[in-house]
């Protein structure tokens, strides 16, 4: 255990991610009080009603002020009286782009065979990474409008990509396929059809591969990818890959893995504060029901103890959530008829008799 208190900013966000929250927060409550960890959180108001009310989503200067953090915990964020997103687009995007945390690490892996939605797969063939390039692409926002709301009207949306953005995800990639069993990392992306951004990332690839002469490496389109996550997941193990694509193939890929309930995330940058969140967004259809999963969320504050030094806790956390799912003590979407907060509440108790044994 680190020697300092640290210091985690925890943005709720809207809908079900201050359900969720709440449950991670009374478990990292319990966790602090029976002394394993030693920790302040702050919570921060950004968001939706935030906006609504005083149209701002954050103070200004708020992005800097999460710099001093050692880590930051995200529910979701996302309300349908916002329909441009626009507050979201600042607090989320502001975070991934000012705080360049160029990883967007999604890892899936299917720890029972009932939550394996494949007749022809294996849970445990399901076990991928996909390393989601995180400042760049087609999310830079460059762009334009011309002739709005005329019968000209142009749209231009812009995909950038730099040789720096591309190596520095590259690199993390191999780098995380080195340290798993089968060490491959799939490169996938559309350079048939992106030319120009497919060459780049097709010959830094192929560069940064080189260093690695330890690890496999492979390539596939992103349509192909897609139909082979559902048709032989198997094959994967690290993917790496564009922001978009990255984006549309997490959600399928957490799909496999018992579905958006269970998806953490981590947003990195090494040697900076990073930032945790579930894939899931703020769902309005099942706000305020009480059917939100919190697991999603409880792992993800798990990636969170892991990279602040807390391997032992994060590997409890972990065998927790896997104890609660072989209990079925799952919400809705797991078929289960818990609530968020019993579901919460069955996960504080596993990981407590963790830390006890
Ligand atoms: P969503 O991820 O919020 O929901 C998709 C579907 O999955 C819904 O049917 C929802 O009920 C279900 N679902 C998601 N998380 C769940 C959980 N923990 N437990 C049970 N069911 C769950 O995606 P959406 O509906 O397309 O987006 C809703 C809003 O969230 C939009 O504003 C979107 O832009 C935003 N969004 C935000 C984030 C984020 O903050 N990181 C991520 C994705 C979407
Ligand atoms: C995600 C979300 C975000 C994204 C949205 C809400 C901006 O879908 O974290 O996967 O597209 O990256
Ligand atoms: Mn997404």
């Amino acid at each position: 255990m680190s020697a300092h208190p640290q210091r985690i900013a925890v943005l709720p966000g809207d809908g079900i991610g201050r359900e969720v929250i709440a449950e991670v927060m009374q478990l990292a409550e319990a966790v602090r009080r029976g002394g394993h960890l030693v920790a302040t959180w702050e919570e921060l108001d950004w968001g939706a009603e935030r906006y609504l009310a005083t149209g701002q989503a954050m103070p200004s200067g708020g992005i800097e002020y999460l710099r001093d953090f050692d880590a930051i915990l995200v529910g979701a964020f996302g309300d349908p009286r916002i329909p441009d997103f626009a507050h979201a687009r600042q607090i989320l995007l502001g975070m991934r782009f000012e705080l360049d945390l160029f990883i967007n690490l999604r890892s899936v892996r299917c720890f029972e065979e009932r939550l394996n939605p494949l007749k022809s797969v294996q849970a445990r063939d399901i076990d991928l990474v996909i390393v989601r390039e995180n400042t760049e692409g087609l999310y830079c926002g460059a762009g334009g409008t011309l002739h709005a709301g005329t019968p000209h009207e142009v749209a231009v949306q812009e995909m950038i990509v730099t040789r720096m953005g591309v190596e520095r995800i590259i690199r993390a990639a191999f780098e995380f396929a080195r340290a798993r069993p089968r060490r491959k990392v799939t490169l996938v992306d559309k350079a048939n059809v992106l030319r120009f951004a497919g060459e780049l990332w097709q010959r830094t690839f192929g560069e940064v591969a080189a260093e690695f002469p330890d690890v496999a490496k492979d390539h596939l389109y992103a349509d192909t990818a897609a139909m082979e996550l559902v048709r032989n997941p198997g094959r994967f193990d690290v993917v790496v890959t564009e922001n978009l694509f990255g984006d549309v193939l997490s959600d399928l890929a957490a799909t496999l893995g018992g579905g958006l309930g269970l998806a953490a995330s981590a947003n990195l940058h090494p040697g900076r504060v990073s930032m945790f969140a579930p894939v899931h967004g703020s769902a309005p259809d099942i706000a305020g029901a009480g059917r939100a999963n919190p697991l999603a969320a409880v792992a993800s504050f798990g990636l969170l103890l892991r990279h602040v030094g807390h391997p032992a806790l994060a590997d409890a956390l972990d065998a927790a959530v896997t104890a609660t799912v072989r209990d079925d003590i799952v919400t809705p979407d797991l078929g289960g008829k818990r609530t968020t907060a019993e579901v919460g509440e069955a996960v504080r108790e596993r990981m407590l008799e963790q830390l006890k044994a």
